[in-house]
């Protein structure tokens, strides 16, 4: 292990000085040096010798600290009672809870967002298998944690060596996504998600019920807070707060409600709050009546998202304007999109993403007058060449690269056209005028990425340009082919129960691309491992000691602090992903939390990881 990293060690310090995006590949002959070692001086010649033997080993324990009460609280907008002007005058309602065994109908038909035409939308999406049974209702108050549960686990016996620090405002927490962890699908007025009718369409697990943090948010808080975690990052459910989705339409007000509960309880526990807006969650609305659609393969992204829709962009802005001006004076940082890429079904899904974060932008900061920060998170799985040296492989990856992240990032942040790789794959594009440049351009605060892994890339056996032109291509739309191999045949790293592998030796050259090319402060907006059939293990003991996951996250730690100090690489924030095992879109046995959830009684036990994780940021960071 201490051979690998003082390898690695000399390839990262070559490759940050030459090309960005590279990872060189440098024979060395023998085994491993041992720096270390070099003003040390062993014998080789061991003297034997007896000793009274007793047991006289010692272990100290320690036990996580918990986030400090506050004393200020910090105001970051104007309350809505001063912003209510900049939303249209909008009805609040509430709608209760839909019960597919209900034998009364609703009789208000007559009104378009009644009771009748709320359930009307549960019936039209014909949510398969809807017999789950939550446990709970209503909130739970949360309890405190015993100090039992706060004992830090032993530690692995190679840890990290450092000595490097956090700067004081480093954003440091765990995320989660609203359909991921709510359940209460169909309580206080939500309306039908694409969350709901995916996996259904597909036979897989659901999200009906999933962690049920929408009743036991309080709770988690709570574990969080007791483990001195400072940031919570959550996403809002649009189906929540506007069950009819579209603009002029009621607002609920048990939405906003538990919402608003949610950032208070946060900013009690001495937490921060940072809002993602809409995290793949698509009203049905966008679906036009056939929800059919939802499941028809997208030509770019994985799942056909809706975003095309004509309706869309005024619709997500009204919808994000009313989240700013609820909530905007208590959060200090927003990402209006969750990796747009995966759910953009085509050029006019791209474009009505481009054009509604950049309206919430300049929303926030011209007429909210907001004082934090406000951006959007993308997915990338860091494509880097199979063979550096390879200019095929080369142009491979950078095409990649750019139609994942330029194709946004160029508008955006730069306030330039789509990358070429986007432009070739996707003709029928939307034009930008240079109108649309100036007003996209620059708006946003931060570069949200999800770095989680890797990816080796080569040119596809029909090469990048002739791919591009031909969508029945499996290799469309990046049009390169990708690996989990090196140039030698290796893993690029230990492999988990998905698609992530453990790679921070490529994770600084990646911190340092986005960085030098969007020119903006980059938020690790989600990390996270999911490790190997993790789900299996027939002890729940055996889950929580998740030494790879450890792994993982101090690795990754330990590089974004040298992409800090040594490559002057404006990291913002780690935000790890996730803070609890919840529903992965489908599927419950890829875990990715930093605690066990027993999915009969939903009683969570935090994973050794995750006390690794808070000691090291709490070793280099101080109690801020
Ligand atoms: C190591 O110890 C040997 C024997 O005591 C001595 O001759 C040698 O100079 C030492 N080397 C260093 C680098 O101190
Ligand atoms: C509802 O879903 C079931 C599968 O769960 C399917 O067999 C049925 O055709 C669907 N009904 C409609 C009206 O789409
Ligand atoms: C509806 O009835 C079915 C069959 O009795 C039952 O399994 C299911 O739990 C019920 N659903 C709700 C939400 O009560
Ligand atoms: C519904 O549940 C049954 C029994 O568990 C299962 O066989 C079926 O595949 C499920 N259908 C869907 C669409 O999930
Ligand atoms: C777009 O969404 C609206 C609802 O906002 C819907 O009426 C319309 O049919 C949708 N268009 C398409 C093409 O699906
Ligand atoms: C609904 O969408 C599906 C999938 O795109 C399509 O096959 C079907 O023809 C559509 N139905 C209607 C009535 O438009
Ligand atoms: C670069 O890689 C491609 C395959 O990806 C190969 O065809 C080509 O020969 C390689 N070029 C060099 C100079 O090795
Ligand atoms: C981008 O916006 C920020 C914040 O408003 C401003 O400080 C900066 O000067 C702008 N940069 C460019 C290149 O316009
Ligand atoms: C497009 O790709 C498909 C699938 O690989 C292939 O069968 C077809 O020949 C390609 N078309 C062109 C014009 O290359
Ligand atoms: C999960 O909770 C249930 C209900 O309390 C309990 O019977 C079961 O033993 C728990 N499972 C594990 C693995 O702890």
């Amino acid at each position: 292990m201490i051979s690998i990293g003082q390898k690695l060690g000399v390839l990262l310090a070559f490759s940050a000085s030459s090309t960005l995006g590279q990872q060189v590949y440098i024979s060395a002959d023998g085994p491993s040096h041992r720096p270390n070692c070099e003003s040390c001086n062993y014998t080789t010649t061991p003297t034997y010798h007896f000793t009274q033997f007793s047991f006289t080993q010692t272990e100290t324990y320690r036990t996580a600290t918990s986030r400090p009460v506050p004393s200020t609280t910090a105001s970051y907008a104007p309350h809505f009672s001063d912003l209510s002007t900049l939303v249209p005058d909008i009805s609040t309602t509430t709608w209760g809870n839909w019960d597919p065994n209900a034998t009364a109908q609703a009789t208000d038909s007559a009104n378009p967002y009644g009771n009748a035409a709320w359930t009307a939308m549960w019936h039209a999406a014909n949510v398969s298998n809807f017999t789950e049974v939550p446990l709970y209702t209503t909130t739970v108050s949360p309890t405190a944690l015993p100090t039992s549960e706060l004992i830090l686990p032993p530690a692995d016996y190679f840890g990290p060596t450092d000595c490097y620090t956090f700067p004081e405002d480093f954003i440091f927490g765990v995320a989660g996504s609203a359909s991921q962890i709510e359940g209460a699908v169909a309580m206080e007025g939500k309306s039908p998600s694409l969350m709901e009718i995916l996996p259904g369409a597909q036979g897989k697990s659901k999200d009906y019920v999933t962690n049920e943090n929408y009743y036991l948010y309080k709770q988690d808080i709570e574990r969080l807070a007791s483990m001195g975690v400072k940031y919570y990052s959550f996403s809002i459910a649009w189906t929540r707060i506007l069950p009819f989705a579209l603009p002029g339409t009621p607002v609920n007000q048990q939405g906003l409600d538990h919402y608003s509960d949610l950032i208070d309880f946060i900013l009690e526990k001495g937490m921060i709050p940072t809002v993602t807006m809409f995290h793949f969650d698509t009203p049905l609305q966008f679906f036009g009546g056939n929800n059919s659609q939802a499941a028809d393969d997208a030509l770019i992204g994985y799942v056909n998202g809706g975003y095309q829709n004509e309706t869309f962009t005024d619709a997500f802005v009204n919808y994000g304007k009313i989240l700013l001006t609820n909530y905007a004076d208590r959060v200090p940082i927003w990402f209006t999109f969750n990796e747009p890429l995966l759910y953009c079904d085509n050029g006019k899904s791209v474009n009505n993403v481009i054009k509604a974060h950049a309206q919430l932008y300049h929303f926030y900061h011209e007429d909210v007058q907001g004082t934090g920060k406000l951006g959007i998170k993308f997915n990338d799985n860091f494509g880097v060449p199979k063979d550096p040296k390879n200019q095929s492989d080369l142009d491979a990856t950078n095409h990649f690269n750019d139609f994942q992240l330029a194709t946004f990032c160029n508008p955006i942040f730069l306030g330039i056209d789509y990358p070429e790789a986007f432009k070739i794959t996707i003709p029928d594009y939307v034009p930008l005028t240079p109108e649309d440049l100036a007003y996209v351009g620059n708006t946003s605060d931060f570069l949200g990425i999800d770095p989680y892994t890797a990816t080796v890339v080569s040119q596809p056996p029909e090469g990048v340009e002739a791919c591009a032109k031909n969508s029945s291509s499996p290799n469309f739309p990046y049009c390169v082919t990708q690996e989990t191999q090196n140039v030698f045949g290796w893993n690029i790293g230990y492999r988990s129960q998905s698609y992530v592998y453990i790679t921070p030796t490529y994770l600084r050259t990646y911190l340092s691309y986005l960085y030098n090319t969007f020119k903006k402060p980059v938020l690790v907006s989600e990390f996270g491992f999911p490790v190997f059939a993790e789900s299996e293990s027939a002890a729940v003991e055996d889950q929580l000691f998740d030494s790879p996951r450890s792994q993982y996250y101090l690795s990754f730690m330990s590089e974004i602090l040298k992409s800090i100090h040594e490559d002057g690489v404006n990291v913002m924030g780690a935000l790890a992903w996730s803070f609890a095992d919840n529903w992965e879109f489908g599927d419950y046995t890829q875990q990715f939390g930093l605690q066990y959830v027993n999915r009969t009684s939903q009683e969570r036990r935090f994973k050794k990881s995750f006390f690794d994780l808070v000691d090291f940021v709490a070793t280099r960071m101080g109690s801020s």
